[in-house]
This record gives C-alpha cells, sequence and structure tokens, in this order.
C-alpha cells in the first residue's frame, strides 16, 4: 500500500518536473529569440545603406560596435549568402548555408532564428587525421565549458523592394541554457530527496505500526497455548500502546482465574482426603477386629456417618459454588426476604438451643428482594450457622432486618470469638478458616462465606463484617429492594 503512495507521488513529481523545465524552458529561450529577431531586424534596417554603398569600411565598423554593445557576433552577407563582413574577421568570402539565412534571402521569412550547438574551443584536428580512439576520447572528453548553445537571428537586407543580403546576430544563449539546465537539476534533486524522505519514512511509520500488531498477535498465540503469565511490552500512548495494555491486563485476569482454579481444586481434594482417610482408618479397623464388638463397632459406625455428612455438606457446597460460576444471571423473582430468615431462625433455633444460645430475630415484614429464594435462604443459613457455631455457651445470636430507602439492611449479631483484623480481609476467601485445627472439629470448610458473598453479589448487593475478637461479629449486608432490581431489569431489557 504504501509502496502504491510512493510510486503515485513519484510519478506526479516526475511529471511536474518534465512539465516545469519545459515550460521555463520556452519562456526563456522565446525571450532571447524575440530579442535577437528585434535587434536583427534594426540592424538590418540600419546596415542597408552601408551594404548598398559598398562602404566595406563603414560596415565593418557598424556591425564591429554592435557586436560589442550587444555582446555577440555580427554578421553581413550578400544574397548569395557570401559574409561581406563578419566582426570576428574570419568568415569573409565564405558562404553560410544557416536555414535561417536561407529562409530570409529567399524572402520566405522577414526574420529567422535558429538555435546552434557550438565548440568554441575546437581543437585542432590531427595532421594524420583523427582516428578511432582520438575520436572517443573527445566525444568523451567534451569539456562543458566548451560547448555553447548559440541563437542564429537573420534579417533580410532590402533596399528598393529587393533583398540585397542578409543580417545574421549570432549570441550565446548559454546562459539561458545553464539556467534550465540548473533547475531541471534541482528538480530532479528534490524528487530523489523527497523520494528518500518517503521511503524512510515508510520503513519508520511501517516499523511503527506493524512491529507491535507482531508481537501482540504472538502474545494472544502464547495466551492461546495455556500460557497465561505472558504480557506484551506496552510502548508509547498510541492505540496500539492501549491494546497492548488491555491484552496485559487481559491475560492477568486469565492468570488469576487459572491459579484460583488450580487452588480450588487442590482444596477441594484436600479436604476430601481428610474424610476420606478417616472412613479408610475407620473401615480397617473395624474389618480387622478380632474378636467382634458391637459397642466399637456402634461407635465407628457412628463416626463414619458424621465423616460421610462432613463430605456431603462439603460436595454440595462445592456444587453450589460451581453452580454460582457458572449461572450469574437466574431466574430472579419478588421474594420476601423477612419470611426467609423467619424460616431460617426456626430451623436453626433448635441448635441454638443444643449451645445455650439466646437467638433473637427482629425483622420487619414484607422485605421484598428481586432474588433467587433458595439462595438467599442459603445465604441466611450460612451467616447464622457461623454466628451460633462461633459463639461459645451462653451467648446471644441477634438477626435483623429493615428496609432503609431503596436498600434492605440485615444484620447477623454474635457475642462470640469475634475474628482478628488481619484475617478480616480472608474470610470470604474459599476455604479459609481462621482456625484451621478448630475448623475440622466443628464441620466447617471454610466455604460458607464465600458462597454468601457470591450469593449476594448476584443479587446487586454488599456485605461488611464489623468484629473483636472476644467481643462478638456483626455481619452487615446490604441488597437492593425489589422495585430498584425490577427497574433495572426492565432498563436492561429495553437496552436489548
Ligand atoms: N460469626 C463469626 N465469628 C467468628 N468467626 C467467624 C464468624 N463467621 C466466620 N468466621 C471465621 O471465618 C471463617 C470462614 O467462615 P466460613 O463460613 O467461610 O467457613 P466455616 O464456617 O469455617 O466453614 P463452612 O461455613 O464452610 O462450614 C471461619 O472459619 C471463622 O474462622
Ligand atoms: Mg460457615
Amino acid at each position: 500500500m504504501m509502496i502504491l503512495y510512493i510510486a503515485v507521488t513519484l510519478a506526479a513529481l516526475v511529471l511536474f518536473n518534465v512539465l516545469a523545465v519545459r515550460m521555463v524552458g520556452e519562456y526563456l529561450i522565446e525571450q532571447q529569440v524575440s530579442n535577437g529577431a528585434e535587434h536583427a531586424e534594426r540592424m538590418a534596417v540600419e546596415a542597408t545603406a552601408l551594404l548598398d554603398s559598398s562602404d566595406d569600411e563603414g560596415l565593418y565598423k557598424y556591425i564591429l560596435e554592435n557586436s560589442q554593445s550587444l555582446g555577440g557576433r555580427v554578421l553581413v552577407v550578400d544574397r548569395y549568402g557570401v559574409v561581406q563582413a563578419d566582426a570576428f574577421s574570419m568568415l569573409n568570402g565564405m558562404k553560410m548555408t544557416h536555414e535561417e539565412i536561407v529562409s530570409v534571402l529567399t524572402g520566405s521569412k522577414s526574420a529567422a532564428s535558429g538555435l546552434h550547438l557550438l565548440y568554441v574551443d575546437e581543437r585542432k584536428e590531427p595532421a594524420y587525421g583523427p582516428g578511432v580512439l582520438e575520436r572517443l576520447r573527445r566525444l568523451i572528453d567534451i569539456n562543458p565549458d566548451a560547448r555553447q548553445w548559440v541563437l542564429y537571428s537573420a534579417a533580410p537586407i532590402v533596399s528598393g523592394g529587393r533583398i540585397i543580403g542578409g543580417l545574421v546576430l549570432s549570441a550565446s544563449i548559454q546562459d539561458a541554457v545553464d539556467r534550465i539546465e540548473r533547475l531541471r537539476f534541482q528538480f530532479n534533486f528534490f524528487t530523489v530527496l523527497i523520494c528518500f524522505i518517503m521511503i524512510i519514512l515508510n520503513y519508520l511509520l511501517s516499523g511503527a505500526i506493524i512491529r507491535p500488531v507482531r508481537e501482540l498477535t504472538r502474545g494472544i498465540l502464547i495466551l492461546g497455548q495455556g500460557h497465561f503469565s505472558h504480557r506484551v511490552r506496552v510502548r508509547g500512548h498510541s492505540e496500539f500502546a492501549r491494546m497492548a495494555e488491555t491484552f496485559n491486563a487481559m491475560s492477568e485476569r486469565l492468570e488469576s482465574i487459572d491459579r484460583m482454579r488450580t487452588e480450588f481444586v487442590s482444596n477441594a481434594s484436600h479436604e476430601l482426603k481428610t474424610p476420606l482417610s478417616t472412613v479408610k482408618l475407620l473401615v480397617q479397623t473395624l474389618l480387622s477386629q478380632r474378636p467382634f464388638d458391637p459397642a466399637m463397632t456402634g461407635e465407628f459406625l457412628g463416626d463414619i456417618d458424621s465423616e460421610v455428612d462432613r463430605m456431603t455438606a462439603l460436595v454440595s457446597d462445592l456444587l453450589v459454588l460451581v453452580r454460582m460460576d457458572e449461572k450469574a444471571a437466574l431466574d430472579f423473582e419478588n421474594v420476601d426476604l423477612s419470611m426467609i430468615v423467619e424460616d431460617a431462625a426456626v430451623s436453626l433455633e433448635p441448635i441454638a438451643g443444643k449451645n445455650q444460645l439466646e437467638l433473637e430475630v427482629r425483622v420487619e415484614p414484607e422485605l421484598t428482594v428481586n432474588g433467587e429464594g433458595s439462595a438467599l435462604r442459603q445465604m441466611v443459613i450460612n451467616l447464622m450457622d457461623n454466628a451460633i457455631k462461633y459463639t461459645p455457651p451462653g451467648g446471644k445470636v441477634t438477626v435483623g432486618a429493615v428496609r432503609r430507602g431503596r436498600d434492605i439492611v440485615m444484620r447477623v449479631r454474635d457475642t462470640g470469638i469475634g475474628i482478628e483484623e488481619k484475617d478480616i480481609p480472608y474470610i470470604f476467601d474459599r476455604f479459609y478458616r481462621v482456625d484451621k485445627a478448630r475448623g475440622r472439629q466443628t464441620g466447617g470448610t471454610g466455604l460458607g462465606l464465600s458462597i454468601v458473598k457470591g450469593i449476594i453479589a448476584r443479587h446487586g448487593g454488599i456485605i461488611d463484617v464489623v468484629s473483636k475478637p472476644g467481643q462478638g461479629t456483626e455481619m452487615i449486608v446490604v441488597l437492593p429492594g425489589a422495585q430498584e432490581r425490577l427497574a433495572g431489569s426492565a432498563r436492561n431489557i429495553t437496552q436489548m
């Protein structure tokens, strides 16, 4: 493409050069020609009487003076073209057969001119005649200063209505020719220069455009092969730089997703391995018991049962997480969060009682949320389950929900062990447990809060934690009320 541009520009430049040089050249030469003709005609008139009266001396004096004042050479010929007077006194008596002279002598033209290339310092021919080599040498070796373009301007000398001779003015027009040549050279020089600049610019520009594209393509290929750590270099502030930045942001995100996935799988397997090996150990002990001990068997089977429960809970949590990743948008409908919270409280009441905890529920009626009922229920249960689990006997768990403007604010507060400030940023991470050992005893896998966070995010809400170790924890959930969400989805539909 670039080459085409250069070629077109070059062609236009060359055409312009040729036309411009020709126009300027023609103008300059024509000026010289009309000047020469004017002088020749004037002198022809003035020399008539001198030629007519055969005043050779007067004629010679006249042409000599004029030659000097005009910076040329004036010759007078008779009606046969024989030189009668030559300002340079070299051609006297010789016949001139130049076309322009012949044409004025025959009367076909009132003035005529002709251009001739003369060799001013013509070498003397060697006595034995120029050999081929000598000729060649002279051809190549012509001194440009020795060549001269000369303009012959001829006018007839008329007396009594008859042409009695002609006057020839021969003047060098080398100056004008030189000027034209200089112009041609300058034009050509600039054409070559422009061409060079264009080629260099083309090279630099195509480098600047093609290099980042090539790098990006390579980056995409590498990324496609699964090397998410690959980054491309960002240069400057062009569109390409922005593309490179976007690419890097994308590969960074892919890398972190990939890392999270690997971590998730390894954590999940690790979590499953522990109960599995416990079960395996228990079963082996049962198989190898001699003699059969019904009491021990009963106890071990109970342990196996609770381990299986643990695994079932873990697997169902994992399934919830995977499902959440799969479909972010669910079939939302208006659900009553007040009912959900109250139901959850009813089902958790027995556990709270067992742990000697007081459970207080203060919920405003008809807090409508546009969302998925079962997910919201799981969110509430997970939060209440934590509050109960991490509060020692004698403590209190309070659940409240109120409307605040368009939002619904739900709080789950306990008087339990609390969370250290350094742990707070991590409690929503998958598999994160503050106290790993106790976590396992209480049966937690560290997935509860990550599920909670995922559900709240999907409903367009946020969750915050306020906690003091030894004093208790409060989880604050803010969800958009139903109107807002309905309006939001209506907007989305009209946008589609
Ligand atoms: N109310 C709370 N009081 C004190 N610590 C809490 C409370 N809620 C959560 N935590 C801490 O945050 C960690 C993560 O909670 P999360 O609910 O995700 O996991 P879990 O309760 O240990 O296990 P799971 O909920 O999957 O059975 C818990 O292990 C616990 O250390
Ligand atoms: Mg939990």
